[in-house]
């Protein structure tokens, strides 16, 4: 796609590759690259093209086969994050930092280095929140969730409706030591377990959706995977359930929320 249409194109992505991509800008163009299995090339071909047509973007969408180098390619997109100087995630081939929370992330094929904008913001807005027990709808490679354990919260739910999401979670979660119990599950068909902090970190329908899913109002929920615009009917779906707005965090055209119930 033309590097204009990146933000618009990666936005309209999200929801279809939950896998992630890769992003290479040069002079013109951005290329995305993800991964999908051989067999379900040209639907995906077909699917994602149609995908950034509707949208109005003009792109080009192409297969190619798994090169020898791809996972060293993906290795040299991953890089350690740090967060307001208190955490850091990193993929296993580079080293902690002392004094901070260490989170390693290998991802695996699913979504989640802690480099996306709404994973860092989600993950700002978890450092201030009291310990207690967590949901983590959607939790990919199980950032989120090994965050919240290493920040104290407890016991911690990661859910996912992808299978590659609920491996990663289980793998990761045991490298970093800690206990979570992750479920295979879809958050829009069945009920979300009460917890006293929800996350989420999916797309704004699911975020949307969600808050109607709940049986029990959580204390905080920390919402993320729309962009900026949609900041005003995500508030609005969950101030149905008493919360309000504690915290907005805009970065790189998305948008990240802390709310707080009272
Ligand atoms: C944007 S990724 C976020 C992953 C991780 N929480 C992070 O912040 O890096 C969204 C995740 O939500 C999952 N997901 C999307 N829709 C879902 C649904 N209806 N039920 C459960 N999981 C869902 C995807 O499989 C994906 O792993």
């Amino acid at each position: 796609v033309s590097p204009v249409d990146v933000e618009l194109a990666q936005a309209r992505l999200v929801d279809l590759l939950p896998q992630g991509w890769s992003e290479i800008r040069s002079v013109g163009r951005a290329e995305l690259i993800t991964w999908v299995p051989a067999s379900d090339e040209r639907e995906a071909i077909t699917t994602l093209g149609d995908a950034l047509d509707e949208v109005g973007i003009v792109s080009t969408v192409t297969g190619a086969r798994e090169r020898a180098d791809w996972r060293d390619g993906l290795r040299r997109h991953h890089h350690p994050i740090d967060v307001a100087g208190r955490l850091r995630v990193r993929p296993p081939w580079t080293d902690s930092v002392e004094g901070r929370l260490d989170v390693v992330i290998d991802p695996g094929m699913a979504f989640g280095t802690g480099q996306h904008a709404t994973t860092r913001g989600c993950l700002d807005c978890l450092l201030d929140v009291p310990p207690g027990g967590v949901v983590d709808v959607g939790c990919g490679s199980g950032v989120l969730a090994i965050a919240a354990r290493r920040l104290g919260h407890d016991p911690v739910i990661g859910i996912d409706h992808d299978p590659l999401s609920v491996e990663a979670t289980t793998r990761n979660a045991a490298a970093n030591g800690v206990q979570i119990d992750v479920r295979l599950a879809d958050a829009t068909g069945s009920v979300v377990p009460d917890a006293d902090t929800v996350i989420a970190n999916i797309t704004r329908r699911h975020v949307i959706d969600l808050a109607s899913h709940l049986t029990r109002p959580p204390r905080t929920a920390i919402l993320s995977g729309f962009v900026p615009d949609d900041i005003p009917s995500v508030v609005e779906a969950w101030s149905a359930l008493g919360l309000r707005v504690a915290r907005e965090i805009v970065d790189d055209g998305w948008a990240a929320l802390r709310l707080e119930r009272g």
